[in-house]
């Protein structure tokens, strides 16, 4: 049977065991620790004190970043479960975070407005057409910036995956994404790349890109 992310992470065991599973080894402890500091600084332009929507939320391992760093944080999730594991972690927060479970690619037509957004680890796992009904839904949700997290296509980087199985190891990105289908995703969901980062490029797919809403009375060709 094929994976499916919507449906995935609607069990209390992934929920509990999904940092543990993830995060616990020497090298997960680095990367996690290097990426919520990455994600503080892709926000570093917006004044504390705003409020984040984080979609997905997952157990709330970025949105916590973000509260330290003085944001509010209103989690999305499709998942009950994991939302359950984040508000456990982020209790000390108080009202600084919220949570609301909801599928992102089906919200209804009035949505309410955060100062920017939050989407890290979820595109990678679907096709192309549904990353841009997922990043259509999120950047729905934000007033001005986007962060998004992705899985870079590169030459290097499909070679370095054909090693990386051959010795035994699956690959966690099934759908990494290439640069010109960046700019269709980006274009699609209303948004324009203003900058990029990455986490070690020579070990990591991983890809961090500041995006803002494209104005469309200002995108207008004449
Ligand atoms: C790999 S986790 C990432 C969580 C978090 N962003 C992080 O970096 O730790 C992916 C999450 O996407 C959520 N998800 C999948 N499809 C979704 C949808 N359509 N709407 C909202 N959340 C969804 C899953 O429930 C899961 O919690």
């Amino acid at each position: 049977m094929s994976w499916v992310p919507d449906e995935h992470y609607k069990s209390h065991r992934v929920a509990a065991e999904y940092d543990k599973s993830r995060f616990s080894s020497i090298s997960g402890k680095i990367f996690n620790h290097l990426e919520k500091r990455m994600v503080g600084k892709c926000f570093h332009k917006l004044p504390k004190a705003q409020k984040i929507v984080d979609v997905p939320c997952g157990t709330g391992r970025l949105a916590e970043a973000l509260l330290a760093h003085g944001y509010s944080v209103h989690g999305i999730d499709i998942s009950a479960e994991m939302l359950l594991v984040a508000s456990q972690r982020l209790r000390t927060y108080g009202s600084r975070f919220t949570s609301e479970v909801a599928d992102v690619k089906r919200l209804p037509a009035e949505v309410p407005m955060y100062d920017g957004a939050l989407c890290a680890r979820v595109l990678m796992h679907f096709p192309l057409d549904q990353q841009i009904g997922f990043l259509t839904g999120v950047a729905r949700l934000s007033r001005s910036v986007v962060v998004i997290n992705h899985s870079l296509d590169s030459g290097y980087h499909r070679l370095r995956r054909r090693l990386k199985r051959l010795v035994g190891h699956q690959a966690s990105a099934l759908h990494p994404i290439n640069n010109r289908d960046i700019r269709v995703l980006l274009k699609n969901a209303g948004l324009r790349e203003v900058k990029r980062r990455r986490l070690f490029p020579i070990i990591s797919e991983a890809i961090y890109i500041i995006a803002e809403k494209i104005d469309p009375e200002n995108s207008r060709t004449p």
